[in-house]
């Protein structure tokens, strides 16, 4: 099996969009810029969501337009609705990304709907993302734990899962949204989505309040995952996940995937320019 990782960077986004105090444009601009130079071939740079539900975002047509972009990364951004695509679109998004709960309390504080209306919303963006031959990724929040509805069956996810990969998503990123997942729950929960869709178009998307993000990145590999979503310096949070802490640290998961023989590719003296960035636009908590 190979021994090469990809890390999808979610800093910009899931980093930053949960800050209170809202950040510089320019700011979100260089922090992007200086992941660039890290080397990722992945960025998930901004979200064409309500400005009323994340106001952290509403600049995002701007700090796309002022990127440098390097050759070789793909740019991404969350788009919950036709409207948020054609603004993806016309601002030159690489890829887009819709993103469904597995649980239904979750989808309604995150979008305002149920799994299946999220589900149909999602078609006609996948129709577009399609006709305009724009990559989309699929997320499934809450794979193990909800922070509404508790425990979350793995058969759920499967399910959710299974329907992002029939809207056409290329590959799905399995969130544990409040980083409240174990190995033991991991485990599980793999196990089921494994069943149905192959690992290799599956990505971990492990936030780490509970501390254990590492080790189920470690069961997600033995599991046959080879991408992993990480925020720099472990930047953020959902709003509407109270209590979620950050994405796991990209540093950190970059030194266990090394530890363990996995290559990233990525410099690692650029990302701790990158972490010391980030470390510099996290408000005191
Ligand atoms: P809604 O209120 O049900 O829908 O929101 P609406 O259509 O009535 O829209 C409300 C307002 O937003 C309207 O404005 C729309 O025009 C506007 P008003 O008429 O009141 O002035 N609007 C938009 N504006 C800009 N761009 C758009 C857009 N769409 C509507 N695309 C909606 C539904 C989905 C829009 C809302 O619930 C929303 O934006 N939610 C996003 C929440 C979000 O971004 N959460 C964080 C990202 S998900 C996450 O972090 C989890 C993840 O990391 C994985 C994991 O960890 O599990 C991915
Ligand atoms: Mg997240």
């Amino acid at each position: 099996m190979s021994d090469s990782v990809t890390l999808f960077e979610m800093g910009p986004r899931d980093g930053l969009q949960n800050e209170k105090a809202q950040i510089a444009t320019a700011d979100k601009i260089r922090l992007t810029d200086l992941l660039s130079e890290a080397g990722f071939a992945k960025i998930e740079v901004t979200s064409f969501v309500s400005p009323k539900w994340v106001p952290q975002m509403a600049d995002a047509a701007e700090v796309l337009a002022g990127i440098t972009r390097r050759p070789g990364t793909s740019y991404a951004a969350l788009t919950p609705n036709l409207r948020g695509f054609e603004a993806a679109l016309a601002a030159k998004a690489d890829e887009v990304a819709i993103f469904a709960s597995a649980s239904e309390g979750f989808s309604r504080a995150n979008i305002n709907c149920s799994i299946a209306e999220s589900l149909e919303r999602f078609a006609p963006v996948a129709e577009a993302a399609r006709a305009a031959g724009v990559p989309m990724r699929g997320y499934v929040s809450c794979v193990t734990d909800c922070p509404y509805d508790g425990s979350v069956p793995p058969a759920e996810v499967a399910r959710v899962a299974r329907a992002l990969v029939t809207l056409g998503c290329y590959e799905v990123s399995l969130g544990d949204t409040i980083g409240a997942a174990t190995p033991e729950t991991t485990q599980a929960m793999l196990a089921a989505v494994i069943s149905e869709i192959p690992p290799d178009r599956l990505a971990g998307h492990f936030h780490d309040t509970g501390g254990r993000a590492l080790d189920n990145i470690e069961v997600s590999l033995s599991h046959g995952l080879r991408v992993f979503d990480s925020a720099i310096a472990g930047l953020g949070g959902c709003p509407y996940a109270p209590g979620a802490r950050g994405n796991v640290a990209t540093e950190a998961v970059v030194a266990r995937l090394s530890g363990l023989g996995y290559e990233t590719g990525l410099d690692i003296a650029a990302l701790d320019r990158a972490a010391e960035f980030a470390r510099s636009l996290r408000s005191a908590e």
